[in-house]
């Protein structure tokens, strides 16, 4: 018997190497008459925006806003409360925190409340009454899948960090060039990779699974397979293989976490992200290994209808990686990749094994809830001990 699940409207799609380059263009001059919010990095600026969309831009109006880092309250009010009244169409270019500003500025612009009233745990618990500005989104890492999410995560730094979150949230469309992550430096790649992955592990064995997230996860954890390999290749077209591959698990891992939810690691991730100033692919990619080595342990010991079910897909997932349908080699698998490609410890971002206690005291909610078995502050504790050293 399948449980009854739901599976929320996806944004149209445009995938394709370069497709920046080749339709973007018309479809934004197609898509606007007037005014447009372009929301991006500073660095993706100077490196798409100005050489690709530079013409089009100049036949609309156009604000640019520049959002560096994870997004504040405040950041998102201000850019709202001086947006023009006429703005058509949001454009969000960049990474998982350009896109979650953009997708949040384009909810509140017909509103123009504070973003804070809206927020999970922390506002009033005011919903959105009308309908958002369309939104693009165009991601330039392979990381959060923003981009597929019906979420933006917003954050201040030492109080929360907290997600705005409704169905009409998600991106009218998503425009996937795997070619925008040739100029993301690896030390940025790698780790938002381990995210999506992270993301792709979490909803596959989450007790909020479903047929459809099930496939969608599989498939972006046989995209990921030997990704990064493939980018350190000195073939150019075994390099476009592996970052189309990731741009697509990324996305594909948005999806999955929209439907399905996640697990312990991303809810860590949140308060650690809220208390330090950890990257958080990396904070992810650091607290996977430990995190799946005691869902392992606690599951063959839980009675849990789900239990053994979860186990076969742990198993699964061991032997694509690892050709063994192990789960521990699953474990070991995760623990070459982050010693390979995400060295840094957390001890880096001023974690230690004393100033913990806020992040304990507030993972219990949201992501947390999904995780296939419950596991012990003592347990949670752990994992972030072994996640602070090399
Ligand atoms: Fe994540």
């Amino acid at each position: 018997m399948i449980p009854p699940f739901n599976f929320a409207q996806m944004p149209a799609i445009e995938f394709g190497w370069q497709v920046t380059q080749t339709k973007l263009s018309d479809a934004i001059l197609a898509a606007s008459q007037q005014s447009i919010l372009l929301v991006s990095s500073g660095y993706v600026n100077q490196h798409y925006v100005d050489s690709r969309l530079a013409k089009v831009l100049a036949q609309r109006n156009v604000l640019r806003c520049v959002v560096q880092g994870e997004p504040s309250p405040d950041l998102i009010d201000q850019i709202v409360k001086e947006a023009p009244q006429d703005i058509e169409l949001v454009i969000g270019f960049g990474g998982g925190s350009v896109l979650d500003a953009a997708k949040a500025i384009a909810g509140l612009l017909p509103e123009r409340h504070s973003v804070v009233d809206y927020l999970e745990g922390v506002g009033c618990g005011r919903k959105l009454q009308t309908q958002p500005v369309p939104f693009w989104a165009i991601p330039t890492t392979a990381g959060t899948g923003s981009e597929t999410t019906k979420n933006a995560v917003i954050s201040r730094h030492g109080e929360f960090k907290k997600s705005f979150r409704d169905d009409r949230l998600l991106a009218n469309q998503a425009w996937l060039d795997p070619s925008l992550l040739v100029s993301c430096p690896k030390s940025v790649l790698y780790p938002t990779a381990m995210d999506a992955f992270t993301q792709l592990l979490e909803s596959y064995v989450t007790l909020k699974a479903n047929p459809m997230t099930d496939a969608l996860a599989w498939q972006g954890i046989q995209l990921f397979n030997g990704a990064f390999a493939l980018l350190e290749s000195d073939d150019q077209a075994r390099q476009q293989q592996g970052y189309s591959r990731l741009m697509l698990a990324a996305s594909f891992s948005g999806m999955t976490l929209a439907n399905a939810g996640l697990g312990a690691v991303h809810g860590l991730a949140g308060p650690v992200g809220a208390y330090f100033e950890a990257p958080h692919g990396l904070v992810c990619a650091r607290l996977l290994a430990p995190i799946t080595r005691m869902n392992i342990q606690a599951l063959p010991d839980s009675d849990a209808a789900h239990a053994q079910k979860t186990l076969a897909k742990y198993k699964q997932v061991a032997a694509l990686l690892t050709g063994k349908s192990e789960a521990n080699a699953l474990i070991s698998h995760i623990d070459h990749l982050v010693q390979q490609y995400v060295p840094q410890g957390l001890a880096d971002f001023g974690l230690t094994k004393t100033n913990l206690g806020p992040v304990i005291d507030q993972c219990r909610a949201g992501s947390m809830l999904g995780n296939p078995v419950v596991l012990s502050d003592q347990d949670l504790l752990g994992a972030l001990f072994e996640s602070l050293g090399r």
